[in-house]
Formats: C-alpha cells, sequence, structure tokens
C-alpha cells in the first residue's frame, strides 16, 4: 500500500501481483478538508499540515472504507519537506562512496547532518568502474518529518516497510523505461515540482511554489467569490473559455499558469545549458493536470520547440476491472505518487 498525504487529500492505492502483472486491489482518498483538525493550542510541526494523529485517523478511514487487506505501508514525503541537491565525486568503490556522499553533502544542506537523513541516486558514471566522475542527487530529509511518519504508521497499526522522497515514487509509476528525456510536472496545490529524467534516470528536481491553489485564489479575488466557488470555476471551465465569463476567468488564471509555464523553461534551459540536451516530453501530474485547457495551453506553447505534453497515467501498467479504466485514466495525475509509492513494495 502506497499512502500519499498531499496537502489538498490523503490517497492511498493498494497493489498486489498476480503472475506477471500488478493488479489494483483498492484505492481511496480523502479531502483535507474532511480531516479532523486539531484543537487550537495543537502543536504542528512546520513541515507538516495536519498532526500525526490527524494523518493516521485519514489513512485509517481511507483503509477501513476500500476495505484495504495489507497492513504494509511504503510512504512518499512531499517535496517541501526534504531538500534537493546534486554534486559530482571522483570515481570510487560503493563503500567509500557512501562516506564522501556524507562528507560532501554538508556543505550543501541547510541543517546539520545529525537532523537529517539522507537518500540518493546515482544518476551519472559508474560507482567502482573506471569512470572519471560519478554525479549523485542527494535528498534530506529531516529526522523529525521521519519520526512523524514512523507515529503515523504506529498510529493507525501499519507496519511502515519504506520512506523516500516522493519524485522517487513519480519516476517509479511514469518514468521507468521511457527513453529520451521528460520531464514531470506535478502541478499540486501549493507546490510544483519539476523533475528531467534520461532513460528513465533521474537527472534533476526543482520545485517552485507557485501552483494550483494561486489559481483558485486569484479567480477567487478577481472575481471577489469565495473559495469554494472560484474552485468550482477553475475545476469545470479552467483555461477554455473564449467568449463571455468563461472568457474572464481564462484570462485571470491565464498569468498564473503563464508563470508555472516560464518557471518550467527556465528549469529545462538550465538543463539544456548543463547537459547539451533538450526534454522531448513533459507528462503533467498532479490534480491541476486535468484542468480544461491546461494539456492544450502547453501543447501550444511547447509545441515550437518540439516537446509533446502528455497527462499522467501511472495505472497504464496496472491492471484493473475494465470498468473502473476510464475514471482511473481521469484520477492518475492525482494518484501517480501513491501509485509509485505501492509500487515499490512489489520490487
Ligand atoms: N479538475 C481540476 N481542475 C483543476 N484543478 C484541480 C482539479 N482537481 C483538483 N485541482 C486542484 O489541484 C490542486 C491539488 O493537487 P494535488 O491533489 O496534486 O495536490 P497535493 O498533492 O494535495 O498538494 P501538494 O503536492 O502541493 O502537497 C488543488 O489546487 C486543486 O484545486
Ligand atoms: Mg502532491
Amino acid at each position: 500500500m502506497g499512502v500519499d498525504f498531499g496537502t489538498s487529500s490523503v490517497r492511498v492505492v493498494e497493489l498486489a501481483r498476480r503472475g506477471q502483472s500488478v493488479h489494483l486491489q483498492n484505492y481511496g482518498e480523502v479531502a483535507a478538508s474532511d480531516i479532523q483538525k486539531s484543537p487550537p493550542g495543537t502543536i504542528t510541526s512546520d513541515s507538516l499540515l495536519f498532526s500525526s494523529r490527524e494523518m493516521a485517523g485519514a489513512a485509517e478511514a481511507i483503509i477501513r472504507e476500500a476495505g484495504i487487506a495489507t497492513r504494509e505501508v511504503n510512504f512518499p514525503i512531499p517535496d517541501f519537506s526534504s531538500f534537493f541537491t546534486s554534486f559530482e565525486l571522483p570515481s570510487m568503490s560503493p563503500k567509500e562512496l557512501e562516506q564522501a556522499i556524507f562528507y560532501e553533502a554538508r556543505s550543501y544542506i541547510p541543517l546539520p547532518l545529525s537532523e537529517v537523513t539522507l537518500d540518493w541516486q546515482v544518476e551519472g558514471g559508474v560507482v567502482g568502474k573506471r569512470s572519471p566522475l560519478i554525479k549523485v542527487l542527494v535528498a534530506a530529509v529531516p529526522n523529525d518529518v521521519i519520526e512523524q511518519y514512523q507515529q503515523i504508521a504506529a498510529l493507525s497499526g501499519l507496519q511502515m516497510k519504506s520512506l523516500e522522497v516522493e519524485v522517487f515514487a513519480l519516476q517509479r509509476a511514469l518514468a521507468r523505461g521511457e527513453s529520451g528525456t521528460i520531464a514531470i510536472l506535478d502541478i499540486g496545490a501549493r507546490s510544483t515540482t519539476c523533475n528531467i529524467f534520461e532513460n528513465g534516470e533521474l537527472k534533476t528536481s526543482h520545485s517552485f511554489n507557485v501552483s494550483g491553489n494561486d489559481l483558485t485564489e486569484i479567480l477567487s479575488r478577481a472575481l471577489k467569490i469565495g473559495y469554494q466557488d472560484a474552485e468550482n470555476i477553475k475545476k469545470e471551465q479552467g483555461i477554455t473559455g473564449f467568449q463571455g465569463a468563461e472568457k474572464e476567468a481564462r484570462e485571470i488564471l491565464l498569468p498564473v499558469v503563464d508563470s508555472i509555464l516560464e518557471e518550467t523553461k527556465k528549469i529545462f534551459r538550465t538543463f539544456n545549458n548543463n547537459q547539451k540536451k533538450g526534454v522531448e516530453k513533459v507528462i503533467l501530474a498532479g490534480a491541476t493536470a486535468v484542468m480544461p485547457g491546461l494539456k492544450e495551453y502547453f501543447l501550444e506553447e511547447l509545441n515550437p520547440q518540439k516537446i509533446e505534453v502528455q497527462i499522467a497515467d501511472p495505472f497504464k501498467k496496472v491492471s484493473c476491472p475494465q470498468i473502473l479504466e476510464d475514471m482511473l485514466k481521469e484520477m492518475g495525475p492525482v494518484y501517480a505518487v501513491a501509485v509509485g509509492s505501492a509500487l515499490k513494495g512489489l520490487e
């Protein structure tokens, strides 16, 4: 089971291996607004929005209602709770590499190493072979964040099998087996993360703070309407309108969409300059990916650079009852992280 605690909701996916194929056993979601808030005065960690008790309660509710049988869980850690850095090291053996990463990471990570846990991937060069340089991508997760996930597992009677930064879950669900240079753009509620992969290997990961909730806020402010009404307009019309009120919504939303696009292009340009390679395809993930008109707009803007645009379909390689297929396609972008996390348990 993979459990993704996002800013806007908690999603659970249960997968099982059946012969050669991976089968969807169960899935479920609870909106953050339905999670019981702690009484005033409850202390919650800065980097997580809810207390362990609330998060455990939400996970338990989904597990109960969806009838999930397993107790084994993998948790993805949100990008805003982790730090990413990459650096190069001279060629060395795997054992030496671990020590060297710890040594080198000290100068890149804004917290004492005693307060973080490191997770890394080699993304260039071959460890233990005669390649001149090894490039490593390192994620650091504060230990108190890890402790909170341990607490959640304990409170909900789950057995935590693993924790990993969420980009590795996205990689497993969407980038594995993809040849060429692809970007996964996860447009969530409070942040957007742009990850670039080459032949399935993670090359770079950047987050920025323009995201889905900014779209709702700007609509709500500009039209002087409540947040929920703005949310509904965003989800129903998005940026498809060319007349009347729909056109107005489009014009209000476009500057925010453009700034997501501009940030993304900037990351692409940096990647291009450093690696001398261009992104060939963008996979849109996160619930904002399905905003009406978004994919078409990205396509229009990125097509001149010969970049393809797709909406994430993490259930593509998962077998499920046929009756669910269309719905799962629509929900794919929201469940990508949870699917990737659950897949880890089947490796
Ligand atoms: N159909 C839709 N059209 C447009 N936006 C949508 C749609 N459904 C959800 N959203 C928006 O997507 C955002 C939530 O995305 P998602 O569920 O991927 O985020 P999250 O994982 O909870 O948050 P984060 O990754 O930032 O922690 C919200 O801003 C929500 O309004
Ligand atoms: Mg998310």
